[in-house]
């Protein structure tokens, strides 16, 4: 899976990278704020069983572990994973394309920042990953290359789920859109 500008993930976030993001507290914030708001929007059920897609160093799994839901996350860069495994949260080196789990084995799903770095060609593969390994309900935020590309998720995103709402939150620089998604 490769990003615009043909990078794979995984090769973007070497260990320098990795450490950068980290130990930054702007981007700590800005992911602990989105997930926050994904949770706000959810109806996820307390204590329920989260996967968190493309969870990075762990700053969502943090946001869910501090409101009471289990989890775990799956990132394909094994130098972020480092950092969220050394805070103890139960994690996964795979790709979103290829989730490792069987039917159903979570209630719902988190993903905050990360699906921009997938191809549209990949979106649909992804969708399917998604409703297949959840029992009810997604919450997903990224940030799209171009509208174009949000709208292509989105009417992917229709035909594959039965609900399909979209929020948009802040103005301006600051707007960010939620996707929720319900089997
Ligand atoms: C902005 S970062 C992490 C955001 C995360 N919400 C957090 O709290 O840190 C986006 C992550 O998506 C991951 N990612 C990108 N493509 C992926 C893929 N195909 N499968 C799994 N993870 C992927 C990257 O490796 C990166 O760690």
């Amino acid at each position: 899976m490769t990003d615009i500008l043909g990078q794979k993930a995984s090769d973007y976030y070497s260990k320098e990278t990795s450490k950068l993001y980290e130990l930054s507290g702007a981007f700590r914030r800005i992911q602990e704020s989105m997930t926050a708001d994904a949770l706000s929007l959810s109806d996820f059920e307390t204590h329920s069983f989260i996967l968190d897609l493309g969870c990075g160093t762990g700053f969502s799994l943090n946001v869910l572990k501090n409101n009471g839901f289990n989890t775990i996350g799956i990132d394909i860069s094994f130098e972020m994973l480092e950092y969220a495994s050394k805070k103890k949260f139960k994690v996964i080196l795979a790709d979103m394309a290829f989730l490792p789990f069987k039917d159903e084995a979570f209630d719902n799903l988190i993903s905050i920042s990360a699906i921009q770095w997938a191809k549209p060609s990949e979106y649909e593969k992804i969708l399917q990953e998604i409703k297949r390994v959840i029992k009810k309900e997604a919450v997903i935020q990224f940030y799209p290359k171009e509208k174009n590309e949000f709208d292509y998720f989105l009417k992917l995103s229709k035909k594959i789920f039965s609900i399909n709402q979209v929020f948009i939150l802040g103005s301006g620089v600051k707007e960010k859109k939620y996707i929720k998604l319900k089997k």
